[in-house]
């Protein structure tokens, strides 16, 4: 049994907050209601009152409520928060980081995973805004319950309704008890994110990787119970909470940073867009332009997947190891090669040809190539794409207890 703060703010579909508290509640949550001002306009906090038997947390301000920071106590007391409905404001105000009342506080304050179920007009839910601050909520952990789509409050038609309670009920009891994981205790460490590589004080070479897909095996990783460690280059996205962040700039950096954490780790995740060349000659100053072309002399970068193979075959046990390769035609062929000639368990073979998948955004499609077996996974979110990432890992994992087992 876990407490969860279901947290109501001011949309349409406030009422049906009212069925998830109850659904809640009977697969055995505590629920404590959460309300914003302007949800309190939709439903009563009676309501709540009477189906949690718990007071209803309508305002910071009420004489009593500072005696001992409640938003503080909660926080630290609460196993999952939840806010159904989201509103576009809230949901702004949870990316950014403003806390002007209770909600958006206990948002800051708790340290509980964070599910919400944004429901707004399709408009809305559309703009560059919203899908911004969505996107960051994403990267940081917090997960969604889709809204559907059909009949809108304001009389339109499309996405943006708020999810069925059920669905949302069902997506909260799992999110509390996540299936039993072979990563449960582990550590793992995930590169994400791309490298910069100086050319002078004011010039880099780079590349178009966000993070995101990094983030999300690391978020995906650490709800399984493993301890992970993301060590992540220059991206503009918030890292997720994990165990540990180090943030690097050049694939040298990287290279450290990823071969220092992984010595005792149980898996390698190579998401990150590693340079494979760097200048050879970075100047200490910035380089004017003359009248004629200019030449850049590149050296190779060291290959950190390729390093930890070799490390592995010379050294024994070691991590799984899994690789991304991102290409654009050949795929297949091409990832099984690479997984061969890096030594590596796993590679996600990406084809990056295509606009929906790959770099900078917010969804993928793969292929997992092992030893034995090509797995597709089909076009979905990132988050998804984690999840079956992890499953063929746990896989790997699996195998290796129960063939040190049989020895
Ligand atoms: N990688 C790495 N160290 C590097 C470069 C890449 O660990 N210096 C990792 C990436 O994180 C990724 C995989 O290796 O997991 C990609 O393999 P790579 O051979 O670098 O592929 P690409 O650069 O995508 O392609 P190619 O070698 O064909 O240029």
């Amino acid at each position: 049994m876990s407490l969860i703060a279901l947290g109501v703010t001011g949309g349409i579909g406030a009422y049906k907050a009212v069925e998830v508290c109850r659904g809640l509640q009977k697969r055995g949550h505590d629920v404590v209601a959460v309300m914003t001002r302007s949800a309190t306009r939709f439903v009563g906090p009676v309501t709540f009152e009477a189906i949690t038997r718990q007071r209803v947390i309508t305002s910071q301000w009420r004489p009593g409520m500072n005696a001992d920071i409640e938003h503080i106590a909660i926080a630290d007391g609460i196993n999952l928060l939840l806010v159904a409905p989201c509103t576009a404001n809230v949901v702004g105000k949870f990316a950014n980081g403003i806390a002007d009342d209770f909600l958006s506080s206990l948002y800051l304050a708790t340290r509980a995973p964070v599910m919400l179920a944004p429901a707004m007009n399709s408009n809305m839910l559309a703009h560059e805004a919203v899908q911004r601050n969505l996107q960051t909520l994403a990267a940081r952990g917090v997960r969604f319950v889709e809204p559907g789509e059909g009949y809108l409050a304001c009389g339109w038609i499309g996405k943006g309704r708020l999810a069925e309670p059920d669905a949302i009920v069902d997506a909260a009891c799992a999110l509390l008890s996540p299936p039993d994981s072979a990563l449960r205790g582990r550590h793992v460490v995930v590169s994400a994110g791309p490298t910069y590589e100086d050319i002078d004080p004011v010039r880099y070479l780079g590349n178009r990787s966000s993070g995101r897909m990094g983030f999300a095996l690391a978020a995906a990783a650490r709800h399984r119970g493993a301890r992970v460690t993301l060590v992540v280059g220059p991206t503009r996205l918030e890292p997720p909470a994990v165990d540990e962040v180090v943030r690097v700039r050049s694939a040298a950096e990287m290279h450290e940073a990823v071969m220092a954490a992984s010595s005792a780790a149980d898996v390698v995740v190579m998401a990150a867009a590693v340079a494979d060349y760097t200048p050879s000659a970075p100047s200490a100053d910035k380089v004017a332009k003359s009248d004629g072309p200019m030449t850049l002399t590149l050296n190779r970068t060291r290959d950190i997947l390729g390093d930890l193979g070799a490390r592995r075959a010379a050294a024994g046990p070691g991590p799984v190891l899994v690789g991304f390769a991102a290409e654009t035609d050949d795929v297949l062929r091409k990832a099984r090669e690479k997984r061969v000639r890096k030594g590596v368990d796993l590679i996600v073979a990406n084809d990056v040809s295509q606009p929906d998948r790959g770099f900078d955004v917010a969804t993928n499609a793969v292929t997992i190539v092992s030893e034995q077996a090509d797995e597709s996974i089909s076009l979905q979110s990132k988050d998804r794409v984690a999840a079956a990432i992890l499953d063929r890992v746990e896989r790997v994992l699996r195998s290796r207890v129960s063939t040190t087992a049989h020895r």
